[in-house]
């Protein structure tokens, strides 16, 4: 399956889908990375792995619709088949989600529904929680609310900061997200509404 991603910035789990696909570990092949900043590190790993790449910044359009109609654009000229973000920090709409018709993935750093949105490490630590994680969703016109795949959770320790829970979250994100993209990509995802299955 022909796999593409979206990333705005540094792009460690890029980087993990990466290794991933080199080891032929995910039943597809890395073929389109885009990002909504031309400086973003995802693109230079990209680069570096030999994938094509694309940048589509804002300043570039007269709205956010052509933006992402200009993404939509690249990623079917691409034949995309399978959509993967990675720390993409936009929203996707919900004209965007109906026409590229295929399955769209996000990472998140929390064990979702709790903590949507921005920093939820900072939030997981400020709201007290002892059990964290990373949850990997399907993507819906919502903020970090579509059906969940798979989540593997991390424990929040006595002293952690923000920055200390987050790598250990980064760390989880590394393993689970080629794993789940090798899922979907395989064809192993069954899914009824909201609710996924592994078969
Ligand atoms: C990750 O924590 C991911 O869960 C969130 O954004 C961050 C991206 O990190 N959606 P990176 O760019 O993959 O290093």
């Amino acid at each position: 399956m022909r796999i593409g991603v979206l990333a705005s910035g540094r792009g460690s789990n890029l980087q993990a889908l990466i290794e991933a696909w080199k080891l032929g570990e995910l039943n597809g092949e890395l073929v389109a990375v885009g990002s909504d900043h031309e400086e973003a590190q995802a693109l230079k790993r990209a680069v570096e792995a030999g994938i094509p790449h694309g940048a589509f910044p804002l300043s570039r359009f007269s709205s956010r619709q052509e933006q992402e109609k200009a993404i939509l654009t690249w990623l079917r000229e691409q034949k995309v088949e399978l959509l993967a973000l990675a720390g993409f920090m936009r929203v996707l709409s919900k004209e965007f989600l109906q026409d590229i018709q295929i399955p769209v993935l996000n990472i998140h750093p929390s064990l979702l529904p709790s903590f949507q949105g921005l920093h939820a490490q900072r939030q997981a630590l400020d709201y007290g929680v002892k059990i964290s994680g990373c949850t990997v969703h399907f993507v819906d016109e919502g903020l970090d609310s579509g059906p969940i795949i798979a989540q593997e959770a991390v424990l929040v320790l006595p002293g952690d900061t923000e920055d200390s829970l987050s790598a250990r979250i980064l760390e989880a994100e590394h393993r689970l997200y080629p794993e789940v993209v090798g899922w979907v990509a395989g064809g192993r995802i069954k899914r009824n509404g909201r609710i996924v299955v592994k078969i």
